[in-house]
């Protein structure tokens, strides 16, 4: 797919945020919109992104949970894409909610991450490196969008295209995320110092089982 020739890189001119590999920019010139880059040298995650929102688009499948996505744009040193920019006072990080709702409404933030997930198998949505900081939310009405890791690796994308090979994917990348969810919620249970019941984390994590090969 084209770039879109309403983005250049250098409208978007002021610093948003960043994350282990994409650095975000926003601009006047485009409220509600936000540029999210790498550098050509190391864009290999973003090239992956970048293909599966355009594929995506082309198949009219947007998931509730996704940002929208307003096209690709590049320059001589990056390539980025521009998407929909989530804030307001309201908008937090699922580590934020789940500090927010841990002792008194744990299983609402859950069943929101449950539709999350019945909503990537229904539509076969392959999304990686689930975590508390790629999953934004509105921390009173508990909408959870997933910002980072859309895509899939493989020279032969089997579950981009196949939704049994999707299923096991998406069921894979899931039990990434119950483990990092378990730690996360381990650690409000130490700081509490009461483990309140789940329907996700698959209990306290022991320190001994924190390293343990996934
Ligand atoms: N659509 C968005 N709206 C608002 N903030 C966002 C959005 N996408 C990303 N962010 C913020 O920018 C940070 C980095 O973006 P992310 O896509 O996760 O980059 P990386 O791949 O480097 O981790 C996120 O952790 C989040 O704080
Ligand atoms: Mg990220």
């Amino acid at each position: 797919m084209a770039q879109n020739p309403a983005f250049k890189i250098s409208d978007f001119d002021r610093y948003f945020s960043r994350g282990t590999d994409k650095v975000c920019y926003i601009s006047e010139k485009f409220p509600g919109k936000l540029l999210k880059i790498s550098p050509l040298a190391k864009a290999n995650q973003m090239i992956r992104e970048i293909q599966y929102f355009e594929y995506l688009t082309t198949k009219g499948i947007s998931p509730s949970f996704m940002p929208k996505f307003f096209g690709r744009c590049s320059d001589k040193e990056n390539i980025g894409f521009v998407q929909e920019l989530l804030v307001g006072n309201n908008i937090k990080s699922l580590i934020d909610i789940v500090r927010r709702y841990y002792l008194t409404d744990l299983a609402k933030v859950e069943d929101a991450l449950m539709a999350l997930k019945n909503e990537m198998l229904e539509k076969n949505i392959i999304v990686l490196d689930l975590h508390g900081a790629n999953i934004i939310g509105d921390i009173e009405t508990l909408k959870l969008w997933i910002i980072d890791g859309y895509g899939t690796p493989e020279f032969i994308p089997l579950p981009k295209y196949f939704r049994f090979f999707g299923r096991m994917k998406i069921e894979r990348q899931w039990k990434k995320f119950v483990y990092r969810y378990s730690l996360l919620v381990t650690g409000l249970s130490r700081e509490h110092g009461v483990w309140m019941p789940s329907k996700i984390a698959s209990g306290p994590i022991e320190p001994k089982e924190r390293h343990r090969p996934r």
